[in-house]
């Protein structure tokens, strides 16, 4: 391992690490959220709130972050949250990221608006594969994404139901960053500021969204950095259109981005294994409740019918007990290792997760907890 990716020993170590390499385009393109940013802020420091009280005089020699998520063991409580477009920052993200999750034990999900395809992932990566397909006008495209997630032995979908639209995401517009990006002589010098990333792009091109090859006469390429897919998202997709695919998925099926005890309770009826409690990183509504304030009243709708998992401002083992002790299963994780991979590719990504491992250990360790069923609501100053 590099040096400098041994030295950090947090999340935000290595996204200052990422911010050093990439161009400020792509950088904000990443860490980046909608309009004034305050979901962005308030997801992390809605945890930073809360207050633990720990147990002591527990015997805590040994510990156990195993535990289950969807049915099926998992290393830690916690999966990989689909990213769209993060091969521009390390060429391969992808499939170095889901390689990074199999180490680790943990699912990944493999976004519709990655660079990698479907069948790559499952042929290069192995480990446990959820794949999120962005509900897009072009149905037949869509059913054909499920149709080669189900082939690959994909374990589960991720249907995402807060980007009707793209959000506005202004440090874009800022940065005059599109996908494909364009050097234009307003960001020529950004680009020119980062040989390192920038002369291997000139000179092998900008990787292409490989599962959008096909989509309306495309060639994997999209116009729009607000939202990669933004410009093609049905946004009349309703409950209807969700119970379809629900029932033409046998395997597990997982929505994301819920916020309201209501359609909590209603998804949940409808039979979903499993909710993702999210703003979707503060990336499209701006002024959405931070997640973790959103989580108890999903998890008192949801009555235990399905699981309940929780994103957004993931960034220490400390976040992860503290999304557990107020009710989640589990939580997904974004950025945090976004920033590895995109400082140091696969190892970068490793990086990240054996940082949150081993603050998750220790925080468990901290609070009195041997295993992840010991994490409970006792654990939150009221
Ligand atoms: C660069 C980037 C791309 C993303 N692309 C997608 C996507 O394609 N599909 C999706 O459902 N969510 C996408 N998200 C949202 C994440 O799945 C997740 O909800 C969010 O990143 C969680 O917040 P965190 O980054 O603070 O952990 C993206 C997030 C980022 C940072």
């Amino acid at each position: 391992m590099a040096p400098a990716l041994h030295r950090a020993q947090s999340i935000a170590q290595l996204r200052a690490l990422a911010r050093r390499r990439l161009p400020r385009a792509v950088f904000d393109f990443f860490d980046g959220g909608a309009e004034e940013e305050i979901s962005l802020g308030a997801n992390t420091a809605a945890f930073e709130q809360a207050r633990l009280l720990p147990r002591v005089l527990t015997d805590v020699s040994q510990v156990d972050t195993a535990t289950r998520l969807l049915g099926a063991p998992s290393a830690l409580p916690l999966a990989i949250a689909p990213m769209g477009a993060i091969g521009l920052g390390w060429r391969g993200a992808d499939v170095a990221v889901a390689r990074a999750a199999a180490a680790a034990g943990v699912p990944y999900t493999l976004s519709s608006a990655a660079h990698s395809t479907i069948e790559e992932v499952a042929r290069s990566a192995g480990g446990r594969l959820w794949f999120q397909p962005y509900m897009l006008r072009q149905t037949e495209f869509v059913h054909g994404w499920v149709e080669r997630a189900r082939a690959a032995d994909y374990e589960a979908l991720v249907i995402t139901v807060d980007l009707p639209v793209g959000g506005n995401r202004e440090r874009d517009r800022r940065n005059h960053f599109t996908l494909p990006f364009r050097l234009t002589p307003r960001n020529f010098l950004d680009f020119a500021s980062r040989p390192g990333w920038s002369l291997p792009m000139l000179l092998r091109g900008q990787p292409v969204m490989g599962n959008m090859v096909g989509l309306a006469g495309g060639s994997g390429k999209t116009t729009s950095a607000g939202s990669t897919v933004g410009s093609n998202m049905d946004a009349s997709f309703g409950w209807d259109a969700l119970q379809r695919i629900r029932d033409h998925w046998p395997r597990k099926f997982i929505v994301k981005g819920v916020l309201r005890a209501g359609d909590a309770q209603r998804l949940a009826a409808m039979g979903c294994d499993a909710l993702v409690v999210s703003n979707h990183g503060g990336r499209q509504l701006d002024g959405a409740m931070p997640t973790f304030d959103a989580l108890p009243a999903v998890v008192a709708a949801v009555q235990g019918r399905a699981e309940v998992l929780l994103d957004g401002g993931v960034r220490r083992g400390r976040h992860v007990v503290q999304a557990l002790a107020a009710g989640a299963s589990g939580v997904l994780v974004g950025r945090g290792v976004l920033y590895g991979v995109a400082a140091a590719g696969e190892p970068g990504a490793r990086r990240a997760l054996e940082i949150l491992r081993e603050e998750l250990t220790r925080t468990m360790r901290l609070c009195g907890c041997r295993s992840v069923g010991e994490i409970d609501r006792a654990l939150l100053a009221a």
